[in-house]
């Protein structure tokens, strides 16, 4: 972004390709905090006379348009961080993008409608994905990435686009780069790493990279379970992946005592915040019953093995933490993270919604990046497509 702003941008059309891909409830927005990552990048080219079209997608719809996916309140809020009228084109690349794009005067600021709205977008053909790219690209003159938590999408706007127009890495790019490479690398010990999210099988290419290199990887959230169940325990109606029991004895097998398990869980009567819900140990949790958080004995001995850290990387919550009664397990996980004398990662996604929303304080924390799949995707060592479009 520097060297696109050394060059000037007075007048020209910038298309920033970010993640604005925000929860939320309704037409509102539950965490905000992927609008607030972008905005240095989208100031520094707004104050310095470019004419920003800003494209983003919006959860998964299929192809076409949804209302529910629209990104309207996400530019309602985006012109407010920003203090700035932000015109809104109801397409992406349609009559609506066109004259929006047409209409801007420098230093405006425009968003365009989701782009997965459009097939192309995310086709796996790349004739498709490319003729959806000739027309983003038509709308602008430079590209900026800055949509880390897409980068490890090979999709139009992320990958082909960059090939068709001058292009830069946007300033949170740069940094989440820079942050998780020093996981990568040589990172201090103790290092620790704490999951959690639903499946293992979502985790399990991170587990298999990160096992020769942590000193201990502490397990929560709905994931334990498939775990749990390796270890020979009952898990009731838990959720469970039964074709992932083999592969989850054969990693604790491997880790030597490394990985780390909940003691106790809050077993719930039904996934509901009025269920009737008790903590009980791991290894005894009723049939009838489904555990929805990691229990306080479970917090307590992650907090010890947090306490010594050097290094830590956070991904997953520790349970339902959006209904109140099995957030206490995330919430005592994420402040012990607080309390480490190190460098501390929470990776993206959920964890880094769980932060905000249950009003952690942000500045407690090394980095929180923007990034769910994407920093795991980092972290196993892949090629990130966007990062390869822009290195090209
Ligand atoms: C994310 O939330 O991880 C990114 O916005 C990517 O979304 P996707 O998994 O739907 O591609």
């Amino acid at each position: 972004l520097d060297d696109l702003l050394a060059e000037g941008v007075e007048g020209r059309r910038v298309l920033v390709r970010a993640d604005l891909n925000v929860p939320l409830d309704g037409n509102k927005i539950t965490d905000d905090g992927r609008i607030r990552a972008v905005l240095p990048t989208v100031r520094a080219l707004s104050e310095a006379g470019a004419r920003v079209i800003v494209v983003s997608h919006l959860g998964r719809p299929k192809g076409a348009p949804d209302p529910k996916y629209s990104l309207e309140p996400v530019a309602a809020r985006l012109g407010e961080l920003l203090d700035r009228p932000i015109a809104f084109a109801t397409d992406t690349v349609g009559e609506s993008a066109k004259s929006v794009a047409a209409s801007l005067a420098s230093g405006d600021v425009a968003l365009l409608e989701n782009l997965r709205f459009n097939a192309g977008e995310t086709s796996k053909d790349e004739a498709e994905r490319g003729a959806f790219a000739d027309e983003l690209a038509a709308l602008a003159e430079a590209y900026v990435d800055d949509a880390f938590g897409a980068v490890h999408r090979k999709h139009a706007s992320v990958y082909d686009v960059a090939a068709r127009l001058p292009h830069f890495a946007g300033g949170l790019v740069l940094r989440e780069l820079e942050v998780l490479g020093k996981l990568t690398g040589q990172p201090d010990r103790p290092y620790v790493v704490v999951l959690g999210g639903s499946k293992v099988s979502d985790k399990l290419a991170v587990i298999e990279a990160l096992l020769p290199k942590v000193d201990k990887l502490l397990v929560g959230g709905g994931m334990c379970f498939t775990f749990l169940k390796a270890q020979g325990h009952e898990v009731g109606k838990s959720l469970l992946e039964a074709d992932m029991i083999d592969t989850c004895r054969d990693l604790l097998d491997r880790a030597a005592g490394r990985i780390v398990l909940p003691v106790d869980v809050v077993a719930a009567s039904a996934f509901a915040a009025d269920a009737d819900h008790d903590v009980v140990p791991a290894d005894g949790i009723p049939a009838d019953r489904l555990g929805l958080d990691i229990g306080p004995d479970s917090v307590a001995l992650f907090a010890e093995a947090l306490a010594g850290a050097r290094t830590v990387f956070w991904n997953g919550p520790m349970g339902v933490f959006e209904l109140a009664p099995f957030a206490a397990g995330t919430r005592g996980v994420a402040e012990a993270i607080t309390k480490v004398d190190g460098f501390t990662v929470v990776g993206g996604g959920d964890s880094a919604a769980a932060v905000r929303t249950l009003g952690l304080d942000e500045e407690a924390f090394g980095h929180i990046s923007t990034g769910g799949g994407a920093s795991l995707e980092y972290l196993e060592g892949k090629t990130l497509p966007g990062v390869a479009a822009l290195e090209q």
